[in-house]
């Protein structure tokens, strides 16, 4: 059906055909997409929230490492901090996030990260000689941490503690490894 224009009752400059049919398929189609976005994107969002969610809750935060009662001895203690991992669509209750050494410094509780800075192998103590040492290229650490011999380049990475005189925690955080200078992972 063609319209006729006002200035052309007879219809010979005849502007392009124009029908109800297609202002109709093309108003519905304009409400589909507006009524497709108002509903999919919050879908879509509440789909993509579990994708920025960290990787494991407590990391970055304070950790309990046990009661104060645990390190009144003079000797380092092996504590293993555990906190929840979360990813897309799980969560897992209470999986190891890392560990550290506890130990009186001057009268004040210090901790310090079991990972060695050269390679990120596990650092022990040996009670014996009141040293730490990671065994897989002989790096010796002194008891406060300063790196005494070996190829690691820094000394064992101090992490932040509370006591409150009852609860020990830790904040547990990675580190570069390879680094002259404690820097964040
Ligand atoms: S990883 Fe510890 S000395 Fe190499």
């Amino acid at each position: 059906m063609t319209i006729p224009r006002d200035d052309d009752p007879d219809g010979k400059t005849a502007a392009p055909p124009t029908t109800r049919r297609g202002l109709l398929t093309a108003t519905a189609g304009v409400l589909g997409i507006g009524v497709a976005a108002t509903v999919l994107g919050p879908v879509a969002v509440m789909l993509g929230q579990p994708l920025r969610h960290d990787a494991t809750e407590g990391e970055g935060d304070f950790i309990p490492a046990g009661p104060r009662s645990l390190f009144a001895g003079d000797k380092p203690v092996k504590v293993d901090l555990y906190a929840d991992r979360v990813d897309a669509w799980n969560r897992v209750v209470q999986v190891k996030v890392g560990s550290a050494w506890v130990l009186a410094q001057g009268g004040t509780l210090v901790a310090l990260s079991t990972v060695c800075p050269h390679l990120g192998c596990g650092i022990d103590y040996v009670p014996e000689e009141s040293k730490f040492y990671c065994a897989c290229h002989k790096s010796y650490f002194a008891i406060d941490g300063a790196v005494e011999t070996g190829p690691s380049p820094r000394g064992m990475d101090a992490l932040e503690l509370q006591d409150d005189g009852q609860l020990v925690s830790i904040r547990y955080r990675r580190f570069k490894i390879g680094k002259k200078t404690q820097e964040p992972a």
